[in-house]
């Protein structure tokens, strides 16, 4: 059987990093592309040439030709300009929304049938754009936001209670912004919520505070640190892990920027939510219950994804 093809639109910084991963964890042919003459092209060479010592298959391509990413099965979009300090997601806006519409087209025209995974930001706002220019099914466009943002909470979690990485599970829902919802309450270390672990003593309520507004900061502290740029490696594993759910059928539980129409009260729109991933893409957004405080946070945060999207239609009237 043919290996998956996966096109990578966008070969920066995550992009690269994520030709990388799918080539040591060997998920199929990668397509690399990009606007800039040469990026693509130098590091599909490059990512090729450390196949002998890794000791993986596969092909590796550069382009800047639409044409190449022809019949992909995975389309991971990081094509835009990323955060500079001092900026928010949000400023962004006006510039990516420009780049979804080529994006899009360029998928439309060349791999209808894949499964797309956003991670450009403002997230929420441009997986919703990205679906629209593209015009594929809602459940084969996605977007990369909570599987990152859980995976930060995870890792702080983790550190506080001096236990694996891989026995904690957590929770964040809602926009990929300053309103995400780290939901603690559906967060668990081996099973044990972590309401259960602030009773037992193994940190307290200003801690678990802390370690919330951690994680909603979790991007800009890195680009606070690397001052030229945001955060890559996070989040191209984060993207991966959706990507190998859908190529193999996973069917994982995985909080993602969903299309949404009935589930949590909410009418035809993107934003982090739990969902089941496979072989179909969304196979299924997971309708929890949220308490009176949760429920308040998340609607905060759906409201401001709503504001960006309304931003969006007013600079791009088509939309509208
Ligand atoms: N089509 C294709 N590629 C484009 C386009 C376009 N219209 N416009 C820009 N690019 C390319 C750039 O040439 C660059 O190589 O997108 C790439 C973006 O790479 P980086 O600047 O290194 O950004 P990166 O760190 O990879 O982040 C990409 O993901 O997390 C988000 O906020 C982040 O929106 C940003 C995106």
């Amino acid at each position: 059987m043919a290996r998956p093809k996966i096109a990578l639109i966008g070969a920066g910084q995550i992009g690269g990093t994520l030709a990388h991963l799918a080539a040591i964890k060997e998920l199929g042919d990668v397509v690399l592309f990009d606007i800039a003459e040469g990026t693509p092209q130098g590091k599909a060479l490059d990512i090729a040439e450390s196949g002998p010592s890794e000791g993986f298959d596969g092909s590796f391509k550069g382009t800047n030709s639409y044409e190449d990413i022809a019949g992909a099965d995975v389309c991971i979009v990081t094509a835009g300009v990323p955060r500079k300090p001092g900026m928010s997601r949000d400023d962004l806006l006006g510039i990516n929304l420009k780049v979804m519409r080529s994006v899009g087209e360029g998928i439309k025209a060349h791999a209808p049938n894949a499964f797309v995974i956003c991670i450009t930001n403002p997230l929420d706002a441009m997986v919703w754009a990205l679906r629209e220019f593209s015009g594929l099914p809602h459940n084969k466009v996605v977007g990369m936001a909570g599987v990152l943002d859980s995976a930060r909470f995870r890792h702080f979690l983790a550190t506080e209670f001096n236990v694996s990485m891989r026995d904690v599970t957590a929770f964040v829902l809602g926009g990929h912004g300053d309103t995400m919802v780290p939901l603690v309450r559906y967060s668990t270390v081996g099973g044990i919520p972590l309401p259960d672990l602030i009773e037992m003593g193994w940190t307290t309520q200003e801690r678990m505070d802390a370690i919330v507004q951690r994680t909603r900061d979790g991007g800009a502290e890195i680009v606070g640190l690397l001052k030229t740029g945001s955060a890559f490696y996070a989040p191209a594993t984060s993207a991966i892990e959706m990507a190998e759910a859908y190529l193999k059928d996973q069917r994982r539980l995985l909080p993602c920027a969903a299309y949404v129409d009935g589930a949590l009260g909410l009418k035809g729109m993107y934003v982090g939510v739990p969902t089941i991933i496979g072989a179909n893409g969304i196979e299924r957004v997971v309708d929890i219950k949220m308490n009176k405080d949760e429920q308040a946070m998340f609607d905060k945060s759906v409201a401001a994804v709503s504001g960006l999207v309304e931003a969006c239609k007013a600079i791009d009237p088509s939309l509208a």
